[in-house]
Formats: C-alpha cells, structure tokens, sequence
C-alpha cells in the first residue's frame, strides 16, 4: 500500500446504509475517506456514481475506491469504464484478496442486497489487507491493460 491512504467511497441509493458503515470501519482503521454520497436516500442512478468514484482513482486523487449499489455489478460496470480501472464485485473475502493479488484491482464493489454488514466488513478487510504481487500477474493485468504489445 502507498503511504498514502485515501479512499474513496460511492454508491447508489440502494447501499447508503453500508456505505456508512463501511466508511466507519476503513475510517477506524486510519484510511482517509473520501466519500462522495449520495448522501439522501432518493432513488438515483448507480453509473453516474460509479464513474465519479472511478474518476477519483484514476485520477491519482485517491489511491483505492470502493463503490456500492443493491447487487454491486451496475456500478461495477460503470466504473470499469473508466481507464486504468480495475473493479471487482466481491461477496466473500478470498475473492476480494485475490483481486488484489492477482489482478492488481484497484476498486472494489458490494452488493448491499447481497451481503450483510458483517460480510461486506471481512470483504473489506480482505481487500484493504492484500498486496499486488506482481511478476506473472503483472503480465496478465498488462494483457487488460493493452500494454502487451
Ligand atoms: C437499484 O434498484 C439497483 O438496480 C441497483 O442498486 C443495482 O443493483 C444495479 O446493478
């Protein structure tokens, strides 16, 4: 992890609740949190808050984002949008490890309707807590990536 830790948050109005309290957890545990709502509970539309949310990592403003909406997939399709993006929706903990380990993910995506708190918490932890560890996965993430040649 850089040594600067901001991460930003997002989701629809499906997932405010979890939002919350993941910003709690990662806050908690010295992440700087940038979380950029929606902060009312109106119904409202997940790619627009995905792609701001990705904007934000792709930017270099944040280091790590993660985003949520009821299933965690509309936003993550959104966000993958955006280049230099790499969003994986998780809803157990080894699937958020490796998708950092393997795949150099960026972002991270839960589905609020899918996961309960306490899940959606260890995914998070699981996702935070890995390193990118690079040498074949580097070539592969490279393939995604376009710069394979
Ligand atoms: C909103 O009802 C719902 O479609 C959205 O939160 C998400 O699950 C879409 O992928």
């Amino acid at each position: 992890m850089t040594a600067s830790k901001r991460i930003v948050l997002s989701s629809d109005h499906a997932a405010i609740e979890l939002r919350q309290a993941v910003a709690n957890h990662i806050a908690a545990k010295g992440w700087e949190v940038v979380d950029i709502g929606p902060k009312t509970p109106e119904s409202t539309h997940y790619p627009i808050h995905g792609k701001a949310a990705a904007q934000a990592v792709a930017s270099g403003d944040c280091q790590m984002g993660i985003i949520l909406c009821g299933t965690g997939q509309g936003i993550m399709m959104a966000a993958n949008k955006v280049p230099g993006i790499r969003c994986g929706v998780c809803s157990d903990a080894f699937s958020a490890r490796m998708i950092r380990e393997h795949n150099n993910a960026n972002m991270l995506s839960i589905g609020a309707r899918v996961v309960g708190e306490g899940q959606a918490l260890d995914i998070v932890d699981a996702f935070l807590g890995a390193e990118f560890e690079g040498g074949r996965h580097a070539t592969r993430v490279d393939m995604i990536e376009g710069q394979d040649g």
